[in-house]
């Protein structure tokens, strides 16, 4: 989604600019552009595509005025309003005066623009972004100092949004605002910065201040003045970022997704011994989370994260017998939701950004529900806001498919299961303790099953050409279906959809036809003869039928054109792993569909990493 940078007080301040637009680029973007002053004017450059475009077109310019400029600020935009084009690229100008790069919506828009027009301004450009700058230059030609401009603008914007504008009349001053998106200020040494994340300004400063929600700036070499929604000047904490330096590598993958998928591995050591302390304890704290036992647990959260969420609701149920409601954090906000037999809200979130479950938890706490973020990214917003935080700690996830933070998100509501199991006594010592040694070695468990990787290439050559592709699972198994579909259609585009498979013959049967791909989960929970019944009949319709499965139940049907088993790490497979098990060749066999393809496997069309607006 769009990414915001900005430098103040900094010799080639575009360079800086330029290296930070880079570190957003993982949230995707269709188009970027910079503003700076030099030779006293406000110059922009903007271009379609991606960075090296807009880094092409700034290195025809004249270098000198270029380096001798000490403010920018630049944007990546992921288009909402208005198509893909340079009218619309930010930043967004007013009368050679004013320029302004904006991430969210200005929901109010069109009665502002209406109102403009009849004041006789002309809109270049489709977007809602525009109605800023031309306020600004409405208000700066009124007289208004640019503080008092930014100021009354604020009062007339409907919406969530982060915005900055410059202005020909102040040229060491940069406006900042921001309602419900985020942005952090970077102090620097005689300069100041802004971006839309500390990683995308950590190559300038280490210490921050997170701008808190309705804040808004004026920031200049020397100074940031913060005022809140009530226009009072305050302080906000400055913290330090330890944030590692430089782009993160793909580290010799194709694609970072490749890499996030077989690191795994490595970066869930770090989620699993965060929560398991030396005397085998898991170290979530329940009154914290706010889980009271005679009371239900609701959980909101979008895309991938819900699919997590809805196996967590499998397991705490089956484990601890609390009631679990699961909403995605779109629908929640809106549908009025009855929350008196619960004591706690559940966030999921990789990024802890996405605005849908930011809105959603917002809604929990003024429904007096304690609010508990799962989360992969420290200080992002719905970290902030939570009354409580659990990290999944994987590191940066920088594909836009989400990978590593899925598994995470997975072992903390297992671990969350299983703490709710043990206090109600719903198991005994012994298998809460065989539980935590499974957990604990679950690192080299799934560098096993990542060995499976040839075999899952040779499946993904004959799905390759598909136009569509069915998943299949049952129990904790559905929502692997619903995973391995959003990964698939999500980078390879192949239109792809998850059922569980007693609900074939409820409708999605009709679809099955001669060659239709049809990759069944399966595994020993006392579902599997059910389930293999269930698919029989597209066996019989001529589907290309894939089993992943676990060694009891792959040779349970011989009449499936490929399977893909999953090694037996213990005696008895235990089918309260399997979710963690089969979302690896799950997001094997989309990447390696997609490479074989040949899209954009880390920045796939029209997505985001985070989703910042509705
Ligand atoms: O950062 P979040 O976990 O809140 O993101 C939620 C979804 O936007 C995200 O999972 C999305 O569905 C991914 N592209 C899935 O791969």
């Amino acid at each position: 989604m769009c990414g915001i940078v900005a430098v103040v007080g900094k010799n080639q301040a575009y360079k800086y600019v330029l290296e930070g637009l880079k570190r957003l680029e993982y949230r995707g973007y269709d188009s970027s552009g910079i503003a700076y002053f030099s030779e006293k004017k406000l110059n922009h450059v903007k271009s379609v595509g991606k960075l090296n475009k807009l880094i092409k077109k700034i290195s025809l310019l004249d270098i000198e005025p270029l380096n001798k400029s000490s403010l920018a600020m630049g944007h990546t935009r992921w288009a909402t309003h208005g198509k893909v084009d340079l009218n619309n690229t930010h930043p967004i100008i007013s009368n050679n005066k004013v320029a302004v790069v904006h991430n969210g919506i200005i929901e109010n828009y069109k009665f502002l623009k209406n109102n403009l027009l009849l004041d006789g301004y002309a809109f270049n450009s489709l977007t809602d972004t525009e109605v800023i700058p031309h306020m600004f230059y409405k208000y700066l030609k009124a007289g208004k100092s640019f503080l008092e401009s930014g100021r009354l603008i604020l009062k007339l914007l409907e919406g969530a949004f982060a915005f900055l504008a410059i202005s020909n009349d102040n040229k060491n001053e940069i406006f900042v605002s921001r309602k419900t998106s985020p942005l952090v200020i970077g102090m620097g040494d005689g300069f100041h910065v802004v971006g839309s994340d500390a990683q995308s300004i950590s190559h300038m400063v280490d210490k921050v201040i997170y701008l808190e929600d309705g804040d808004y700036a004026l920031i200049s070499d020397l100074e940031v003045k913060i005022f809140n929604e009530k226009d009072e000047n305050v302080n906000r904490r400055t913290i330090n970022v330890n944030i590692d330096h430089g782009l993160i590598s793909k580290e010799g993958y194709r694609h970072f997704m490749e890499k996030e998928i077989f690191e795994q591995p490595s970066v869930l050591i770090n989620t699993i011994s965060s929560l398991i302390n030396e005397n085998n304890e898991i170290v979530l704290d329940l009154e914290k989370i706010g889980i009271q036992i005679n009371k239900g647990i609701t959980i909101c959260a979008a895309g991938t994260s819900y699919y997590a969420a809805m196996v967590g609701k499998y397991w705490i149920e089956k484990l601890s017998g609390i009631s679990v409601n699961v909403d995605l954090a779109s629908e929640y906000r809106y549908r009025s939701p009855v929350t008196s037999s619960f004591s706690s809200m559940l966030v999921i979130s990789q990024s802890g950004e996405s605005i849908d479950t930011l809105m959603a938890m917002r809604e929990g706490k003024k429904s007096n529900l304690k609010t508990c973020a799962i989360v992969n990214v420290d200080q992002s917003t719905i970290d902030r806001e939570a009354d409580h935080t659990i990290y999944t700690r994987v590191g940066p996830e920088i594909g836009v498919a989400s990978t590593k933070s899925f598994t995470s998100q997975l072992i903390v509501l297992l671990m969350l299961a299983l703490k709710l199991a043990k206090k109600l006594n719903k198991i005994n010592m012994k298998q809460y303790l065989k539980f935590v040694d499974d957990i604990k070695v679950l690192p080299s468990t799934l560098s096993k099953i990542l060995k499976l990787n040839d075999k899952v290439i040779d499946v993904s050559q004959k799905i390759k050409n598909a136009k569509n592709v069915l998943f299949l699972g049952r129990g904790n198994l559905y929502p692997i279906a619903l995973e391995g579909a959003l990964k698939l259609k999500e980078i390879s585009y192949i239109h792809a959809e998850g059922f569980a498979a007693g609900e074939m013959k409820h409708g999605p049967i009709a679809l099955i036809e001669e060659d239709l791909p049809v990759i069944m989960f399966l595994t020993s929970d006392g579902l599997e003869d059910k389930a293999i019944s269930n698919l029989q009949e597209a066996i019989s319709r001529g589907a290309n039928t894939i089993l992943i499965s676990d060694k009891k139940c792959i040779n349970k049907s011989q009449f499936f054109t490929s399977k893909i088993e999953i090694p037996s790490f213990d005696k008895d497979f235990n089918s309260i792993f399997a979710p963690i098990f089969m979302a690896i060749p799950a997001q094997l066999l989309a990447y390696h569909i997609a490479r074989e393809r040949g899209t954009d496997v880390d920045q796939p069309r029209n997505l985001a990493k985070s989703v910042t607006v509705e």
